[in-house]
Formats: C-alpha cells, structure tokens, sequence
C-alpha cells in the first residue's frame, strides 16, 4: 500500500539486476514492454535521466492509469501506450521510437490485476471468470471453461498448466458445467484432485492454464521477442523476467538460438541455414532473486531474469541500419501510403 495515496502498489522484481542487466544509461531511449505499475519504469527513467526516454507497453488500460500516475514526475520523457506488446515493432514505427539502448519484459501480472480486483486472474477472491487482460479481448476463461470439450480442456489444463490431474479436472469441470465464478472452479478444482496437498492451491495450475490461453500468452511473447532484436541499437539490451517454466523455456530457447551463427540440425554436415547471431548472452546462468527479495517480497520466488546484447555483424549492420532508415523516412513521408505499407509488410511480420 502506498501511504501517500492509499492506492495499492505493486513491488517490481529484480531491479537492481534489472537495471544492471539492461545497462541503463544517461540519456538512453528503453521500451518496457509490461510497464504495469511502473515501478521498473521509474527506476529505468531514475537511472537514464537527464534526457532518458521511456516508451511504457501494457495490455491493461487499468494498468497504464496507475502507471501515468506513477511516472508524472518523467511526463516529458515517457510515452505510454495502451497496447499488446505482441505488436511491438508497429507500435514503436508508429510513435517514432527506434532504435533503443534496451528492452525490457516483465511478463505475467502484476498484484494489482492478481489482488481480486473483479478480474477474476486469482482463486483468493470470488469474481467473474474473465481473466482477459484488455476488455476488447473477445474470449474469457468462461468462454472457455464452458464451451470447450472435455478433450480439449485436458490437453488445455496439462499443456499450459503442467498439470497431472488434468483429465480429472476437465471431468469435473464437464460434469458442474455452467461455471460462473473463480470460487465455484476452485472449489471443483479441489474436487477432482481429492482435496489439498501441501502448500500450493490445487487450482494454481487450472488458472494459469486458463490465463495463458485466454491471452494467448506464450504466441505473444514468442511473436515480440523476435520483433524485439531489431529494434534494438548496437549492443542494446533485452532482459526478459518470466515466472513460470513455460515462458522461461521460450526466452531461453530464443536467446540460445539468436546467440549462435548456425541453426542447422546436428550433423548437417555444411551449413544450410545461413543463419547467423544477433544476440551475446549476458548472463549464462538464469538470474533468480536473492534470499532476502524472495522473503520481503514471497511473489518473486518464482522470477528467472535472463539477458542478451545485440550484436551486429558487417552484414547485419548494413541491413538494419538501412531498414531503419527505411522507416525513419517513410514515417516523415507518411509510413500508410498503399504502396509503402506493402513494402513494410514484406520487411515486417506485423504490421
Ligand atoms: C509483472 S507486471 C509488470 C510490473 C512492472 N514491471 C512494474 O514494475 O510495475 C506484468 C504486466 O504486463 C502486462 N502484460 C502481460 N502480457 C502483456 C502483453 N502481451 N502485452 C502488453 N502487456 C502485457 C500485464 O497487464 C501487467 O501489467
């Protein structure tokens, strides 16, 4: 709880790691792409100011409101944007914002969506099942719970739960059908796995089944962080902190992948790919919060923080160099003329 305001704050993770992994300097230009309460925002602006400039993602208008107030004292050097990073690279064409000195991914939600505020992310607190990020999102875990078959929840629990009790609990879930409510699925949650064990909720991993595909997650993380390599400058930084091992092992997965010069299958015996490296791990070893964060703040025992650089090769450089200044130009000379939006949509995936 903020004092000062009595409005409720969440505590970011991992700053200090954060800021060193993102080599925040003076005056440099960052995206935060999961601005959320914008506490890893402030310390950005903290570290950058004078002349830093910060561009402030998040999928929540909720989210970016709380931000805005939060960040006043940087008004003129922050822009935030109500949007799914999902669409990074035409967010950052459209305000004009490339290339940048670091990226920055704080995924998941923040305590301020999880703290029962209606949205129905938490079992903790009766809501509606909505759990979608944005209310222009279409699909909500209602939708889902209620409409999909009991296959396709199965597959659903286990893939994005991990869940070993998957097919139980689609059962249950078939059989109580219609399910309205957070309490309502937990408790038959509980249900299906014969009550609790230990110290985790049995509905911890249903619900985050659910929100990972009521907001399609892990294909928007997938979609940004290749998005993310060329809108950073030479030797700019991306730090991505996820909190469960399905997102941890995307980020991982990209960042190894982006780190070597060929991506040919083992035993290729030249290589076919042409592929060649845009990133140089910053860290090898996953980055986790030290004893003392875990136990003032018990909800970042689960945060992995992993980091990589930009590299340019000679080849690379004359490309995304040309590629920006192909942008910068046809921004000024109005970037949606037919004939330009077709040539950036073969240059881009998603505009
Ligand atoms: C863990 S919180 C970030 C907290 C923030 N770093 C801070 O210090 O206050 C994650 C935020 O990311 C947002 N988010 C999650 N997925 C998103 C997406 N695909 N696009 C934009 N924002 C997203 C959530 O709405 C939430 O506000």
């Amino acid at each position: 709880m903020n004092l000062m305001t009595s409005a409720p704050i969440h505590t970011p993770v991992l700053v200090k790691e954060t800021i060193e992994a993102l080599a925040v300097q003076l005056g440099g230009r960052y995206i935060d792409c999961t601005v959320g309460g914008g506490g890893h925002a402030a310390t950005i602006l903290a570290h950058s100011s004078p002349g830093g400039q910060l561009l402030g993602i998040d999928a929540d208008p909720e989210a970016i409101k709380i931000a805005k107030t939060r960040l006043e004292a940087y008004s003129s050097s922050v822009r935030l944007v109500n949007e799914n990073f999902a669409n990074l690279e035409a967010i950052c064409i459209k305000y004009d914002f490339l290339p940048v000195h670091g990226i920055l991914f704080d995924l998941g939600l923040s305590s301020l969506q999880l703290n029962g505020n209606g949205r129905g992310f938490s079992f903790q607190h009766d809501a509606p099942l909505d759990m979608r990020l944005s209310p222009s999102q279409k699909v909500t875990a209602a939708d889902i719970v209620n409409t999909f078959s009991e296959g396709e929840l199965t597959h659903l629990i286990k893939t994005y739960g991990e869940e070993d009790y998957s097919r139980r609990i689609a059962h249950h879930i078939i059989q109580e059908r219609p399910i309205k409510t957070t309490l309502q699925l937990a408790r038959i949650t509980e249900q299906a796995v014969g009550g609790r064990r230990g110290r985790i909720h049995p509905a911890t991993k249903t619900f985050q089944a659910l929100r990972i595909a009521v907001n399609q997650e892990l294909e928007h993380l997938e979609a940004a962080l290749k998005q993310a390599i060329n809108l950073l400058g030479f030797e700019g930084r991306l730090v991505v902190i996820s909190y469960h091992s399905l997102e941890d092992r995307i980020v991982k997965r990209f960042m190894q992948q982006e780190a070597k010069d060929c991506i040919c299958p083992p035993g290729t015996p030249t290589c076919v790919c042409g592929h060649t490296a845009s990133l140089r791990l910053i860290n090898k070893r996953v980055i986790t919060p030290s004893p003392e964060e875990t136990k003032l703040n018990p909800r970042s025992r689960s945060a992995r923080l992993r980091a990589a650089e930009r590299i340019i090769t000679q080849d690379a450089y004359n490309e995304t160099s040309e590629k920006l200044y192909f942008l910068t130009k046809t921004k000024a000379n109005g970037w949606r003329q037919p004939a330009l939006l077709k040539k950036l949509r073969s240059t881009f995936s998603v505009l």
